[in-house]
């Protein structure tokens, strides 16, 4: 509900500005410049964002500028490990996105590919909710997998030439489920054993993610890069990070921390740091784009 996150966002952001800030022991006097998200997203949340971030910085007399939430997610790997130098392939994986982004150079990125329908966070959710799991989906699934047999149920690993799709899985998992006998299935549809759940869960997660490492080989093959990044969401899943740094091997993979591969603020500092490093500040009047397609 747009309507409601913006409002719910223009009374928390000043909370969460200062909580954010209580770690400085000058707090708004430690601060050197400030950078902010001016898309994607939801137009209304953005707006709150960046005109909350150019009231701050005229007030103060900092230096602003606005960045992308993927640029974010894309130098959240930087942020985790200074030393990884572009050019490198990321592959960013979360509830709202699946794409591999080559960063050239600093400030300098293009998208190789994305996914034509869902992305894998979102097919994680989804499945999960088709074998009763709870929401979110990806850290349960991964959980009943762990006790699973992939071998049971055979789901296809869909390949797309230069992208991902994940439609088609989740499709076929709803039809494992509805082609259990009757007996099999609770009132409201999802499966009774425990054993069928972890079993389903490892099937769809191995082929998830055997066509999350096909489409970043594929993508790699059409770059120069030496070194993989995997960020967002979904990177906290702990079969995935062992299947690229496996497969990938000896290329040096880079997966950050929990706490920066879900949505985070200092991603978007990190973003904005090399941005005003190289552009400078933007001038007054950042405008905001929902559909905002930048990745440095
Ligand atoms: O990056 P993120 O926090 O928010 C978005 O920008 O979407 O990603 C959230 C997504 C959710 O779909 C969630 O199910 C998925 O990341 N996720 C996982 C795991 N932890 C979170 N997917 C698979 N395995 C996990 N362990
Ligand atoms: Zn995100």
């Amino acid at each position: 509900m747009p309507e409601l996150a913006a409002r719910s966002h223009l009374e928390a952001i000043s909370t969460v500005v200062d909580s954010a800030l209580h770690a400085l022991p000058g707090g708004w006097d430690d601060l050197d410049a400030m950078t902010v998200t001016r898309g994607p997203g939801l137009a209304g949340c953005l707006l709150v964002g960046t005109l909350y971030a150019e009231g701050a910085a005229l007030a103060r007399g900092l230096p602003l500028c606005g960045v992308s939430h993927m640029a974010g997610h894309v130098y959240s790997a930087w942020l985790a490990d200074p030393s990884l130098e572009p050019p490198y392939l990321a592959l960013v994986v979360s509830g709202g996105h699946t794409e591999c982004v080559l960063l050239r150079e600093h400030g300098v990125a293009e998208r190789l590919g994305g996914t034509r329908d869902d992305a894998a966070g979102e097919a994680f959710d989804k499945v999960a909710r088709l074998i009763g799991l709870p929401y979110p989906g990806g850290p349960a699934v991964e959980r009943a997998a762990r006790a699973g047999d992939a071998t049971r149920f055979p789901l296809p690993v869909t390949r797309i030439p230069g992208g991902f799709s994940f439609s088609g899985l989740k499709t076929a998992v709803r039809y494992t489920v509805r082609d259990l006998p009757d007996a099999e299935r609770t009132e409201t549809g999802v499966p009774r054993d425990g054993q069928t759940v972890s079993d389903l869960a490892a099937s769809f997660q191995q082929a998830a993610i055997a066509q999350l490492v096909a489409g970043l080989e594929e993508a790699l093959e059409r770059t120069e890069a030496e070194r993989i990044a995997v960020v967002g969401g979904v990177a906290a899943n702990g079969a995935l990070r062992d299947a690229v740094r496996a497969h990938f091997a000896p290329l040096e993979v880079t997966v950050p921390p929990l706490s920066l591969c879900t949505d985070n603020a200092a991603m978007i500092g990190a973003a904005g740091w090399h941005r005003l490093r190289l552009r400078g500040p933007d001038p007054p009047g950042i405008v905001v784009d929902p559909s905002l397609e930048e990745y440095a």
